[in-house]
């Protein structure tokens, strides 16, 4: 198991003494090292950063431990195994990752952390540029990062992230705040990086089009409780998302349109719009 919750609870200080907000409360989880890509759901407030945080060693939990690869992580600060090789292996991409620039060129900020791990500079470099190539923004490397669209900027800082290289992919809504065909690039990215590598990958997200399309295991947090952790279609047959304040995927309005109103009987492992075009297709076609 590559990062296990056990009884992991999270409060926050609040303003006046003795004053705190529970952000996490007893969650257990266990996570795979590999070929998992989980969708962390849930509405505002849930706690989900929160939870994302604890699995780099970015918060510590205030009760119960998180031990990721070996390194376990425990309320105490000073016990606590070097954060540094938890980092090297899970990667974090903030909600708005843009703000971790701060090199002279593009080149220099993705050289940055695999530097830092201890990559010689020839390497460093050589990892960044194959990493600019990935990302389309090879024609980006001598440029200031400050002088990029926010859509060139997110790709230049997820770009300082793949460049070392970690084993398991944090992404706290990684399309937040881009435009319809830059989200979907992104994401598309981090698939293609799933699927090609097996990297576990765990995704927050608001876009339940996204999560529908595909993520494999959900997990749903409600009042700082993991109140689901399984898969994606029984969350969404069962009308449990709707007591854990999620909206239905597009695709599966219409799916429930399709089959209440024309009495079509399609089923619910259809998981985005262009897979049920293509179903409707060949359904058609086949009379
Ligand atoms: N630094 C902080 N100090 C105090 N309280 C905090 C802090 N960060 C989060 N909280 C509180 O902890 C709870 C969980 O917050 P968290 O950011 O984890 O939620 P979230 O599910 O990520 O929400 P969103 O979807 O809005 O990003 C909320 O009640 C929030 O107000
Ligand atoms: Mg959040």
């Amino acid at each position: 198991m590559a990062i296990s919750f056990k009884e992991v609870d999270h409060y926050y200080p609040g303003l006046k003494k003795h004053e705190y907000t529970v952000a996490l409360s007893n969650i257990n989880l266990e996570i795979n090292d590999k070929n998992e890509f989980i969708a962390i759901i849930g509405k505002t407030g849930s706690g989900k950063s929160t939870l994302l945080q604890h699995m780099n060693g970015l918060v510590l939990p205030s009760k119960g431990n998180v031990v990721v690869f070996d390194n376990i992580i425990t309320p105490k600060k000073k016990k606590n195994p070097k954060l540094k090789n938890v980092r090297k292996r899970v990667g974090f991409v903030f909600q708005f990752p843009e703000y971790q620039l701060f090199e002279e060129t593009v080149l220099k900020d993705i050289m940055f952390a695999p530097k830092n791990f201890g990559l010689s500079e020839e390497k460093a470099k050589a990892k960044a540029i194959e990493i600019a190539k990935l990302l389309n923004i090879e024609n980006l490397l001598n440029k200031s990062p400050f002088n990029l669209s926010g859509g060139q900027m997110r790709r230049v800082a997820i770009a300082g992230i793949l460049a070392y290289d970690p084993d398991i992919l944090l992404l706290d809504e990684p399309t937040r705040g881009l435009d319809p065909k830059g989200a979907e690039e992104i994401m598309e990215l981090f698939y293609e990086i799933h699927k090609s590598t097996g990297k576990t990958i765990i995704l927050i997200s608001h876009d339940m089009n996204f999560v529908y399309k595909y993520a494999t295991r959900l997990v749903v947090l409600n009042d700082s409780k993991i109140s689901y952790d399984g898969n994606k279609i029984d969350l969404f047959k069962n009308n449990l998302y709707i007591e854990n304040h999620l909206e239905k995927p597009e695709v599966l309005k219409l799916i429930d349109y399709l089959n209440d109103n024309l009495k079509t009987n399609i089923p619910y492992n259809i998981f985005s719009l262009e897979e049920l075009i293509s179903y409707l297709g060949k359904e058609v076609y086949n009379g």
